[in-house]
C-alpha cells in the first residue's frame, strides 16, 4: 500500500481484478447513496426542460405498480446475476457456507443477523448471485425484505424489485410464504433492523432479538420455517463512534428513533482514493453461515405461549450455529452472542 503524508492511498497499479471489485462496492455506494438524491433532481429537471411527457409516463407507470412491492415483486435473474454484484461480494470478500438442504417443499423464514451499518451480507447472499446462491440452492426463490419508504424513490425501486427485493410489512410477507400457494420460496428479514445497527462495532456480537417476535408469528401463521442465519465480519467493515448504553449520544439515539423511528449511528470506513475516512466499507471478510430450517407447523390463531416457545427455540438454534462456526471465523473462545 502506498504510504504520504501518514496515509494509505488507493494503489492505482493493483490488478486489474482487484479493480473490479472496487468497482462493485462503489457501483453499491452510487445505489445506497447518490441515487436516491438524483432521482429526487430529476424530475424538477425533466420539467425544466419541458420534458414532462416523460415524467407523466413514469406517474402512469408508478401509479400502476405501487402494490408489487407487497405482492413478491418481480425478481430478475439478469439483474441478480450482474457481474458488478460478483465483484461487490469479492470485494470484501463475503462468503456463504451452506450447513444444510432446504427442500423445495417448504417456504422459509430466514433470519439474518446482524444488521452491521448497512446489511452488507444480506445484500450479497440474498439479492445477488454474487455468493453462488443459485449454485447452492438451485430451488429456492429468494425475497430480500427492507424498509416500505425504499419503494418510494424512482427508479430506485425498480431496481431493488429486479434485484428480488420486497416490503418487509406483514402483508407482504404473508402474500409470498402463503396467499401466493407456492413453494421453495424464502422471505429474508434482517430482524435487528436499524437498531442493531447501533451495536455494530468490530469485535461486537450484539443482536437485537430479545423482544422481535413478529417475525416468529409470521412464520407461525404461514407455516413457513425458520432458518437462522449469522454473519461473521459484518460489524467490522465500519468504524462506528463509541456510543454505550447510558452514554448522551446512545441517550440521543434512542429519543431520535422513538420521535422519528430513524437511527443515526456515527460510523465510517474508507474514502475512495484514500484508506483513513469515508463511507464505502474496508475491506474485510464476511462470512456467512446459514444454519439448517427449523421446523414450524402452521397454525391459525399462534398464543403467546406459542410464539415465545418457537422464538426460544430460534435464539437457541443460532446460539448454536454461532458458537459451532465461531472458532473458524476468528472469534475468540470466549465471546459468546448476546441478545439484547
Ligand atoms: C452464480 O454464482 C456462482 C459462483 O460465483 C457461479 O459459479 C454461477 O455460475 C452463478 N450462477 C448463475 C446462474 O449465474
Amino acid at each position: 500500500m502506498p504510504k504520504f503524508l501518514g496515509v494509505e492511498w488507493v494503489d492505482i497499479f493493483s490488478s486489474i481484478e482487484r479493480k473490479k471489485t472496487y468497482f462493485g462496492v462503489v457501483y453499491h455506494f452510487f445505489l445506497t447513496y447518490p441515487l436516491g438524491l438524483i432521482v429526487m433532481i430529476l424530475p424538477f429537471f425533466l420539467l425544466f426542460t419541458f420534458q414532462w411527457h416523460i415524467l407523466a409516463i413514469y406517474a402512469c407507470w408508478y401509479l400502476y405498480d405501487r402494490n408489487s412491492p407487497k405482492r413478491g415483486g418481480y425478481a430478475s435473474e439478469w439483474v441478480r446475476r450482474w457481474r458488478v454484484n460478483d465483484w461487490f461480494a469479492q470485494y470484501f470478500p463475503i462468503k456463504l457456507h451452506k450447513t444444510a438442504e432446504l427442500s423445495p417443499d417448504h417456504n422459509y423464514l430466514v433470519g439474518c443477523h446482524p444488521h452491521g451499518i448497512i446489511a452488507m451480507a444480506a445484500w450479497a447472499n440474498f439479492a445477488t448471485n454474487g455468493t453462488g446462491i443459485y449454485e447452492k440452492f438451485p430451488s429456492i426463490r429468494w425475497n430480500l425484505c427492507t424498509l416500505a419508504w425504499m419503494f418510494k424513490v424512482a427508479i430506485r425501486r425498480e431496481l431493488l424489485l429486479l434485484t428480488g427485493l420486497i416490503d418487509c410489512s406483514r402483508e407482504s410477507i404473508e402474500y409470498v410464504l402463503d396467499k401466493s400457494g407456492e413453494k421453495g420460496r424464502a422471505v429474508v428479514l434482517v430482524i435487528g433492523g436499524a437498531e442493531e445497527a447501533l451495536d455494530a462495532h468490530p469485535g461486537y456480537h450484539v443482536l437485537t432479538l430479545a423482544s422481535r417476535k413478529g417475525f416468529v408469528r409470521e412464520a407461525l401463521l404461514t407455516g413457513a420455517h425458520l432458518v437462522p442465519v449469522y454473519s461473521f465480519g459484518e460489524n467490522d467493515v465500519f468504524e462506528q463512534v463509541d456510543n454505550p448504553v447510558g452514554s448522551k449520544l446512545r441517550n440521543f439515539q434512542d429519543w431520535s428513533k422513538l420521535k422519528g423511528g430513524i437511527t443515526y449511528p456515527i460510523f465510517h470506513g474508507r474514502g475512495f482514493l484514500q484508506k483513513a475516512f469515508g463511507y464505502l466499507p474496508f475491506r474485510k471478510p464476511i462470512d456467512t453461515v446459514i444454519g439448517a430450517p427449523i421446523t414450524v407447523e402452521k397454525v391459525e390463531n399462534p398464543t403467546k405461549e406459542q410464539i415465545d416457545e418457537l422464538h426460544s427455540i430460534y435464539c437457541q438454534k443460532l446460539t448454536e450455529l454461532f458458537e459451532e462456526h465461531k472458532g473458524r471465523f476468528g472469534v475468540e473462545k470466549d465471546v459468546k452472542l448476546v441478545l439484547k
